[in-house]
């Protein structure tokens, strides 16, 4: 079972560091570099939140009280942030990338500090 967790929490945290770091990097780009990045960070976006919900179903599992709390909020927000580049990447794609980068950084704290919370 370790082995599972380690290839989950691999495809997992690589996948979201594409997602996440794009999405930084395009805040400070221009209207036309960010609609060629769009489908290779839905793609990672896709990958970070099935390892995402896979480690949750094998680690988590039923578990409750503040790391998991904490896991949920991060999750959240990463899913919120998906809907707001899928759905402003027509009209309005770096204001997109935008609001995403604060949700996005929001879910790597609450995920980064949740082993710690009590
Ligand atoms: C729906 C979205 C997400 C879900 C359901 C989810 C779920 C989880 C779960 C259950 C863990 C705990 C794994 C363990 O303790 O072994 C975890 C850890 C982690 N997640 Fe997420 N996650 C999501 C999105 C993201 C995103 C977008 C990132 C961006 C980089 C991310 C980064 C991390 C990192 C770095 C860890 C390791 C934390 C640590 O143990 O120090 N997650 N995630």
């Amino acid at each position: 079972m370790a082995i599972v967790v380690m290839i989950l929490l691999s495809v997992h945290a690589l996948a979201g560091v594409f997602w996440v770091g794009s999405t930084l990097a395009l805040t400070h780009s221009y209207f036309e570099i960010t609609p060629k990045l769009f489908r290779a960070q839905m793609v990672a976006a896709a990958l970070a939140i099935a390892a995402g919900l896979a480690l949750w179903g094998v680690v988590i599992r039923g578990a409750q009280g503040p790391m998991a709390n904490t896991l949920a909020v991060g999750a959240l927000f990463a899913v919120i942030a998906a809907g707001v580049q899928g759905g402003m990447h027509r009209r309005n794609p770096v204001r997109g990338q935008r609001i995403a980068a604060v949700l996005l950084s929001a879910t790597v704290v609450c995920m980064v500090i949740s082993p710690y919370v009590r």
